[in-house]
């Protein structure tokens, strides 16, 4: 059994308006055609995706999608079932036997709809999501008409599934007209489809207001993640002294990693803590001889690269550092707007705190400088 998934993504999005087509417009840190490329990647039936975009809209599509790998984009036509043939076409001939279509303005599709479409194909030839009509419905402009008897009314969704074979039939035959789904196109043909249970959140992105508040939902939907990061490094005479990306006057510098500042490197392990990504070592081993007095700052770069990859924002970095001396203090503000600099946020994100071991162990010995951070990232 191979299973593929079709998404349309052809159109021009004239009801949102906009700079950009509404399927490569941004929704929390990814594009609405994103969305369904992942839906469809993360369940385990689906083989192949094939995304059909519009004539020209090819750096639009790269960069929608991200480096995400599927198996072809094609060109659609200036109507949706012309777009979905386009398609099928390109689908013909690789094994498909079941095909789901899906429109790239439903970014917020589950796996729970896609396992009852599939399960649906068992008994019919095609199955799609639909949601009963609770508005009264009736007929109207500047004044109302009749009331339309709202029984039985269905709010049909995509993705629709369909035995391959049945819906390529369904389009060769089909008379023309423009269709705005593939299961009329179906029926049509004679062909029987199942109706399952939609859900609300597959609702399409058609004018602006939908955009934000599918952006307002996934804002709240948000989480948070913490990440925790030590250092400590030797202090040795006649060397520079780098902490939290500030050079220090001291008669003593830190050895080590890089430019051995020990503040940036704690803030690094927090920060890759709280997206599961390793520690500061994993990234930039210390044997590796390029990172041999390197600036500490390229630890941070790289870190922050990464969170923003995984559509996460910092929040909050709060830094502890444990030394005798030099005392902090007076850097301390001149150490936050650094830090602000690095990480890309406003110098309330970040706080600098200092303390010292009340002379025990070995910052109390002045062997060494330590370090810890929190970061608080919003995923
Ligand atoms: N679509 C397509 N090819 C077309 C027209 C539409 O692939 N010729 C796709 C759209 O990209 C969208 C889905 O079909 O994912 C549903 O269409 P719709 O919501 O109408 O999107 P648009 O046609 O882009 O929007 P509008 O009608 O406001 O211009
Ligand atoms: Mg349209």
């Amino acid at each position: 059994m191979s299973i593929a998934a079709l998404i349309v993504a052809a159109g021009k999005g004239d009801r949102l308006g906009g700079d950009l087509p509404k399927q490569y417009a941004d929704l929390g840190g990814k594009s609405l055609l994103a969305h369904s490329v992942d839906a469809f990647m993360a369940h385990p039936d689906i083989v192949s995706i094939i995304v059909v975009i519009g004539q020209g809209q090819e750096d639009l599509a790269t960069a929608a999608l991200g480096g995400r790998k599927i198996s072809g984009i094609v060109t659609g036509g200036v109507e949706r079932h012309h777009s979905v043939k386009a398609g099928l076409d390109a689908l013909s001939g690789s094994g498909t036997d079941k095909v789901l279509i899906h429109d790239a303005a439903r970014p917020f599709l589950t796996t729970e709809v896609i396992d009852r479409l599939i399960c649906a194909l068992d008994e019919a030839d095609g199955a799609l999501p639909a949601l009963p009509v609770v508005d009264t419905l009736a007929f109207g402009g500047d004044v109302l008409g009749e009331r339309v008897d709202r029984t039985g009314l269905l709010r049909i969704q995509t993705p629709q599934a369909f035995r391959f074979d049945a819906i390529m039939t369904s389009h060769e035959r089909w008379n023309g007209e423009i269709a705005t789904d593939d299961a009329q196109m179906a029926r049509a043909a004679g062909y029987t489809v199942a109706v399952v249970s939609g859900d609300p959140a597959l609702e399409k992105i058609t004018h602006a207001s939908d955009l934000s508040l599918a952006n307002d939902k996934i804002a709240a939907s948000r989480t948070f993640r913490t990440g925790l990061g030590f250092d400590v490094h030797r202090l040795e005479a006649g060397k520079a002294l780098w902490l939290c990306g500030l050079k220090l006057e001291y008669p003593f510098g830190l050895a080590g990693h890089s430019d051995a500042d020990v503040a940036l490197h704690a803030v690094v392990d927090a920060l890759l803590g709280a997206i599961g990504e390793g520690d500061i070592g994993s990234h930039f081993p210390p044997s590796d001889r390029q990172w041999k007095g390197a600036p500490s700052d390229l630890f941070v770069a790289h870190a922050c690269k990464l969170v923003a990859e995984r559509g996460g924002t910092i929040e909050h970095v709060d830094l502890t550092i444990i030394c005798e001396e030099p005392k902090i203090g007076p850097h301390r503000n001149a150490m936050r707007e650094r830090l602000a600099e690095l990480l890309h946020v406003g110098i309330d994100r970040t706080s600098v705190k200092a303390t010292t071991t009340e002379g025990l162990g070995l910052t109390g010995r002045r062997e060494g400088i330590a370090a810890q951070a929190i970061a608080t990232i919003r995923i």
